[in-house]
């Protein structure tokens, strides 16, 4: 049994370079790419914020690795009903967590942003003792919940088909279809609705050549690998601009 322990990235500030570099080795490039992120992203690690960004970490032989990450952001939340969760989703609750903060804004909800667990290490459970470790943060905090613009692992699979009917398929077990819908299905969180235009990124043409390995040569819209939706392409302004759906998921913590 490997030895993997669960610590806040605020405990463990000299892990952040082996975190960034886990974290830069899984994602596809192009997800590194909305303007949210470039502005945002390194913010997660100071406090307020590292107090709920959470590392697994192995320990073998004297030496330590990053196996997993979360990060997450806290945010105002004075709605009655989670169907007010935005539309546009991960690219808006990174930016209100980051506009509470410069303000002193008091935080009622936390948003997970993302899960990472090292390929080597994936089917072992990491994922729901990070995600654990943070709905047991926000209970002791007093915050109203968890929740999650969940992208589904598989859907890039199945371009052809809507993302809303995707999430709704099961598996033989009649259980989620997508193993990460699933994985959030079992620790207790149910769905809420799609954030249609979870994240934004707009880039020029020649950088989405570069980040998909493909040729765009007329406009229109363009399946990419990894990608939950198409990439539009405008060759006359040589851009490409692509809008991704997540699905709003909440952990009770009560
Ligand atoms: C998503 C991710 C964190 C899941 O990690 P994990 O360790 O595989 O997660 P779990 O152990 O909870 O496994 C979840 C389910 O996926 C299945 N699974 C794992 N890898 C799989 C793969 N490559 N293909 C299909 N299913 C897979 C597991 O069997 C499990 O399903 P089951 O328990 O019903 O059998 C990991 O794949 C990852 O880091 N991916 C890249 C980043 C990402 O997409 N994050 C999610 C969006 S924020």
């Amino acid at each position: 049994m490997k030895n993997i322990v669960i610590a806040s990235f605020q405990s463990r500030t000299d892990l952040l370079e082996k975190a960034e570099k886990m974290i830069a080795d899984h994602w596809p490039d192009f997800m590194m790419g909305t303007s949210v992120n470039e502005n945002y992203w390194d913010r997660l690690y100071a406090s307020p914020f590292s107090h709920y960004q959470f590392l697994a970490i192995l320990k073998e032989n004297d030496q330590e690795e990053v196996v997993g990450v979360i990060n997450a952001v806290a945010l105002p939340w004075q709605h009655n009903s989670f169907d007010a969760l935005p539309d546009n989703g991960w690219d808006c609750v990174f930016e209100l967590g980051m506009q509470a903060d410069e303000k002193q804004l008091p935080c009622q909800l936390i948003s997970a942003l993302s899960v990472t667990v090292d390929s080597r290490y994936r089917g072992q459970g990491i994922p729901q003792r990070l995600i654990n470790a943070l709905k047991t943060y926000a209970k002791d905090q007093g915050y109203l919940g968890v929740v999650v613009p969940v992208r589904p692992t598989l859907k890039h699979l199945y371009p052809l088909h809507s993302f809303e009917e995707y999430c709704q398929w099961k598996n033989d077990n009649n259980e989620p279809f997508d193993p990460w819908i699933r994985t959030h299905w079992r620790l207790g969180a149910t769905m809420i609705k799609i954030a249609p235009q979870s994240m934004k990124i707009e880039a020029p043409k020649e950088t989405w050549e570069q980040w998909t390995s493909l040729r765009f040569p007329m406009s229109g819209d363009y399946a990419i690998p990894m990608g939950l939706a198409p990439v539009s392409i405008d060759i006359q302004h040589q851009s490409g601009t692509y809008l991704e759906p997540n699905l709003w998921m909440f952990h009770d913590i009560n």
